[in-house]
């Protein structure tokens, strides 16, 4: 696979810098009585590829979800590349997302569209990008992801694997500068697992894309993380490099978690 046409977004004084693109900031987030986020504070910096871990139900999901404004925190405060998501106008916040892509456990592609659609549609309707050129990006997107074949089938179509790595794509388009990844292998069968990995593995290596994953394929997370970030609960417990929190957790919830997955 080549990685030549993987994008490059152009680089903000703060990602050739590696400062600081996301940050939240005491974030709490209740579902009814249910505290899911409890006054959360973290930062990931430009460039960076941050894995969250921890158990199921511990909010990771929320956080992502947070990121991709589908959801509101109930406090506190989200900020993008030194932009307002959290509290912020919903023009304001409508700008901010553009820099975020998202790839779900579930692929989530638009079923009634060809793959190239699937790929081009918000490229061109949320950033104004003419037809031609969304086109000819999309295909040098899908000749990366390996399915320069696929064009014109629907999903339903497609494996599982190749479903995802057309999801993949299409977050790629929208140039994003932070890719938030939540458990996109766990819905695949084994066989497909690897090809998804690898293309992942290429996109953090060949890109200065920040990403923030939330994984149980412990491997994947070792090989690709700046930073491993530890959740229980609805708080960061443990922090660090992948060689400390795989090697020497210095938390007993992080070592009976990890003994549990590893
Ligand atoms: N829309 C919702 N309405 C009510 N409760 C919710 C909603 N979304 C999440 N929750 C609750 O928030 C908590 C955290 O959920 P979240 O999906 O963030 O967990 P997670 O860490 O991603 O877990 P998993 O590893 O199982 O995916 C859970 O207790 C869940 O039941
Ligand atoms: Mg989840």
């Amino acid at each position: 696979m080549s990685t030549d046409t993987l994008p490059n977004p152009e680089k903000s004084p703060e990602q050739s810098g590696g400062g600081e693109l996301i940050r939240l900031d005491h974030v709490t987030k209740r579902f009814g009585d249910n505290v899911v986020l409890d006054h959360l504070d973290f930062a990931v910096d430009a460039g960076k590829h941050v894995t969250l871990i921890g158990p199921s139900g511990s909010g990771k999901t929320t956080i992502l979800r947070l990121l991709m404004t589908l959801l509101k925190p109930d406090e506190g405060t989200i900020t993008v590349d030194g932009q307002k998501l959290f509290p912020a106008t919903e023009k304001e916040r409508r700008e901010v997302r553009k820099q975020i892509g998202m790839v779900f456990q579930q692929f989530n592609l638009f079923p009634n569209m060809t793959v190239l659609r699937n790929i081009t549609e918000a490229p061109v309707t949320v950033l104004g990008m003419s037809k031609d050129e969304a086109v000819e990006r999309a295909k040098g997107l899908l000749d990366l992801v390996g399915l320069a074949d696929k064009c014109d089938a629907h999903p339903a179509q497609l494996s599982g694997g190749q479903q995802q790595r057309v999801a993949i794509a299409r977050a790629l388009a929208m140039r994003p500068k932070v890719l938030l990844l939540d458990e996109v292998t766990s819905a695949l069968d084994p066989e497909l697992v690897a090809g998804v990995l690898d293309l992942l593995r290429d996109i953090a290596r060949t890109t200065d894309i920040t990403m923030l994953c939330v994984t149980h394929e412990m491997n994947f997370a070792r090989d690709i993380s700046d930073q491993v970030l530890m959740f229980d609960s609805g708080r960061v417990i443990e922090a660090g490099p992948p060689e400390k929190i795989f090697s020497e957790p210095e938390h007993d919830r992080t070592r009976e978690f990890l003994s549990a997955v590893l």
